[in-house]
């Protein structure tokens, strides 16, 4: 019998990837020399860290730490400005062929404009990614959390800018919910939706000084890593339920192979991966995807497609 390789090939906005595995915007993808490291690593594609319309230095140290079951932040969007990272990307398109996502954070709907404005001129931009987890207007949630301000800020996004556009979610944890953005994103052309920005405002203490692990916003940061695979999973496969024609990226606790398999099966194209590149730095990628072809070739699968979304209900 012949025995076919596996392979981790899929597609994402009508793009073909080499690798279903990249990082998640923010880690390691600040600056240039870490995009270059990404560009030549063995992921698919790439996502610069988000970016705002100026070079913002970030919130004071401690701005992150590893906890045991993944990582706090509250790094405040440090980041070298949007043309810095279009100018990246412009360069990288002239010596590589892999994906390079733009992701785009305003600290303002208006702000968020004149990035998607900006991005629509570049030449060589292929993607972009909106981050709609992201604070809006003080005393309003963040802008996922705003179904309101959602569908505001994506009408205005699809008006201004042709390019195709992905959204960053933030996790969702009430049925209601999950109708309520999957109805405001059925509205518009998304290229693709990722699944899931940190779980919000969590709170970490050291237990030798009594005190918060990280400084800024008196210790409340954003939770990733293991902490957050269910809510991930969940996440990805209501939305692979809800918006059955639009791509998935499944973002949230992928620390090894079976991991990575379960948000697959949970109806995800692609998988990013924050906290444990952090952690474990860009050789993870090649773990990571040696671990999932076992599995594949385990489970008698060639590719990603042939168990993508097919999670077994008990
Ligand atoms: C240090 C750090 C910085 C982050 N910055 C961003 C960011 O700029 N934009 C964004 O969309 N998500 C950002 N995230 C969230 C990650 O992209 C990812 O959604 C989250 O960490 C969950 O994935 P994980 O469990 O693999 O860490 C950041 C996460 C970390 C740990």
């Amino acid at each position: 019998m012949l025995n076919i390789l596996p392979n981790l090939t899929t597609t994402l906005a009508g793009k073909a990837l080499q690798s279903c595995l990249m990082n998640a915007s923010g880690v390691f993808c600040t600056e240039k020399d870490e995009l270059l490291q990404l560009v030549n690593a063995s992921s698919g594609a790439v996502v610069t860290k988000s970016c705002t319309l100026e070079y913002r230095a970030g919130n004071p140290s401690p701005r992150y730490a590893d906890i045991p079951f993944g990582s706090i932040n509250s790094m405040g969007l440090p980041n070298n400005g949007i043309q810095y990272y279009l100018n990246f990307i412009d360069e990288v398109e002239k010596q590589s062929d892999k994906l390079v996502i733009l992701s785009i954070a305003g600290l303002s709907h208006q702000e968020n404009i004149e990035l998607l404005k900006i991005a629509n001129q570049s030449n060589a931009l292929q993607l972009i990614e909106l981050n709609l987890s992201c604070p809006n207007i003080a005393g309003k949630p963040q802008t996922g959390y705003d179904f309101v301000a959602s569908r505001d800020l994506l009408q205005k996004a699809f008006e201004v800018c042709q390019k195709p556009i992905g959204v960053k979610l933030p996790p969702y944890f009430d049925m209601v919910h999950f109708d309520e953005m999957a109805s405001v994103l059925n509205d518009f052309p998304i290229a693709y939706i990722c699944c899931v920005n940190s779980i919000g405002n969590g709170l970490v203490i050291d237990k030798n000084t009594d005190a918060t692990i990280i400084k800024p916003k008196n210790g409340f940061g954003g939770v990733g890593g293991l902490y957050i695979k269910p809510t991930a999973l969940a996440n990805v496969n209501k939305f692979y339920e809800l918006l059955p024609h639009v791509d998935i990226v499944g973002c949230g606790g992928v620390q090894n192979g079976q991991d990575a398999y379960e948000h697959i099966l949970c109806g995800a194209s692609m998988i990013q991966i924050g906290t444990t590149l952090w952690q474990q730095g860009i050789s993870c990628f090649a773990r990571i995807e040696n671990e999932l072809l076992q599995i594949l070739q385990q489970k008698g699968y060639t590719s990603i497609k042939e168990f993508k979304g097919k999670l077994g209900r008990i």
